[in-house]
């Protein structure tokens, strides 16, 4: 297997920035999760931080080394929590701060890190910082947001969510104003350059690292730092923010890490991690990932070969971040035409199984028909190309979707612990999201307990052996040995 740290560019002449001593992320596997799909404790139909330490020696067992926790602090939950309406706290339906510092900690002992999801490109329209600002125009909350007198005459471009999304500004019939709002209506832009708001999003940060996170997942980058504004053409990207807000983090706690969702052109990558290694530690991979999966479709690995091969430099304290599907569309907005209908025809050939116009919105097993061969084959190349792999919660199993929740939900059901009602989910009559209960994806056949008993399932088979041999021997905590043994108990 490649190792992850394969020798990267060093800028001539240039002594390289003082690396974490051991790359713990550079040897990870990450496992992404919902705190709210993956474990109820409490009975009430929403998972919980209780429900999530129940399942720690579960993820352990996988082999895992990180967690990657979506958005868990309060909110209206109009985007699955990407809609922030308190940084400060957790979302009493996940339980308090006091569960989730009990977490980190357990994390802790058993090697395993974690990282949360920095939204700070908007707030929850619900966010007293907006409910000031659109009351008074003289709230010292005003210019955290960005507002226009008029309409502004770009309102109808940029839109994240085409064929959902009708705008990108919005008016605020309190405000008397409009506003911007790169994603949903009820998702209004912060005005990153504030300095004001700056400082803010330092706080945040501080606020979590002092309580044991070992970094964060920063949501929509390349909107975060974009220059925003009624008379706002063309976005310019601010990269220097990124070296300031590494900065903070590295001075607070020197080996913590920010990873960055950036759907960028490999020609701007060095920008995001700076050319000395001075700005974001890690990066996804959607070049690789799109191609990837136009490989798997059309059996031509070329276009692949030239994602990687585009992707290859950077700094060699960076690293990428590759992952097979990930809690939205699988997006091909960086494919040709041609190229899409290709991975279409093959994996999202009905019209319910695309979405926003670019992407597919399926779980990784049913675009595969199952076909543990091909899982296998998609698995060992997340595992073996150059980065760091991430998994999605489920995929682990070959958890299925459910395509008859809207958009994105359908692939965010959950998580199917055992043959039990709600597949050991919830005791509650109702689980928050409904379990797949029913076909061949449904949790009688697809679930944890089962494959972690059966010795050559698709989560303990050779496939899965491989999070274990990337283990890395420095990780406080980590085990040696294979272990595929690690059974859930029943809750
Ligand atoms: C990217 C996240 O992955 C997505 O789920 C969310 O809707 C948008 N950012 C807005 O926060
Ligand atoms: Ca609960």
């Amino acid at each position: 297997m490649k190792r992850a740290t394969a020798a990267v560019a060093r800028p001539a002449g240039k002594r390289p920035t003082p690396a974490i001593n051991d790359l713990w992320y550079k040897n990870a596997v990450i496992y992404c999760l919902s705190v709210g799909t993956f474990m109820d404790a409490n009975g009430d139909g929403i998972g919980d931080f209780a429900g999530l330490m129940r399942r720690l020696d579960y993820l352990h067992g996988l082999g895992i080394t990180a967690i990657w926790l979506m958005p868990f602090q309060s909110s209206p939950g109009r985007d699955d929590g990407y809609d922030i309406s308190d940084y400060y706290g957790v979302n009493p339906a996940h339980g308090t701060l006091g569960d989730f510092v009990e977490f980190t900690h357990a994390a802790k002992q058993r090697g395993i890190r974690v990282i949360i999801d920095l939204v700070v490109n908007h707030t929850s329209d619900q966010h007293h910082w907006f409910q000031e600002a659109r009351r008074d125009p003289k709230s010292r909350y005003r210019d955290w947001y960005v507002w226009s007198d008029k309409k502004p005459a770009s309102a109808n471009t940029g839109m994240v969510f085409p064929g959902v999304q009708k705008s990108t500004w919005s008016y605020d019939k309190e405000a008397r104003a409009w506003y911007f709002h790169r994603f949903y209506d009820f998702q209004p832009d912060l005005n990153t350059s504030n300095p004001n708001v700056q400082a803010e999003i330092l706080k945040i940060m501080g606020f979590w690292i002092q309580l044991g996170v070992s970094g964060f997942r920063m949501d929509a980058v390349p909107f975060v730092i974009a220059t925003k504004g009624p008379r706002v053409r063309k976005p310019v990207e601010q990269y220097e923010m990124l070296r300031s807000l590494r900065a903070f983090l590295q001075w607070r706690v020197g080996d913590s890490i920010i990873l960055a969702e950036a759907n960028v052109l490999p020609e701007t990558d060095m920008e995001y991690f700076g050319k000395d290694g001075d700005r974001m530690h890690m990066m996804f991979n959607f070049q690789v990932n799109q191609n990837l999966f136009y490989a798997l479709a059309s059996s031509d690995s070329r276009p692949l070969a030239r994602a990687l091969k585009a992707t290859m430099d950077r700094p060699e304290t960076a690293q990428w971040g590759l992952f097979l599907r990930n809690h939205d569309e699988l997006d091909l907005g960086r494919l040709s035409e041609e190229q899409r209908r290709e991975v279409f025809k093959c994996f999202g050939p009905e019209q319910s199984m695309q979405l926003y116009e670019r992407g597919i919105r399926r779980r990784l097993a049913p675009m595969l028909s199952g076909d543990r061969r091909l899982i296998e084959l998609a698995y060992s190349l997340m595992f073996t190309l150059p980065g760091t792999p991430v998994l999605r919660y489920g995929d682990e199993i070959g958890m299925g979707d459910d395509l008859d929740l809207p958009e994105r939900n359908c692939a965010r059901t959950p998580m199917q612990w055992s043959t039990e009602p709600h597949g050991g989910f919830t005791k509650a009559d109702k689980p928050v999201v409904p379990v797949i209960s029913e076909g061949p994806y449904g949790y009688p056949h697809v679930n944890a307990a089962e494959q972690r008993r059966e010795p050559n399932s698709l989560s303990t088979g050779p496939s899965a052996s491989f999070a274990c041999a990337r283990r890395s021997p420095r990780s406080a905590g980590a085990t040696s040995r294979c272990c595929r043994c690690a059974i859930p108990r029943s809750s």
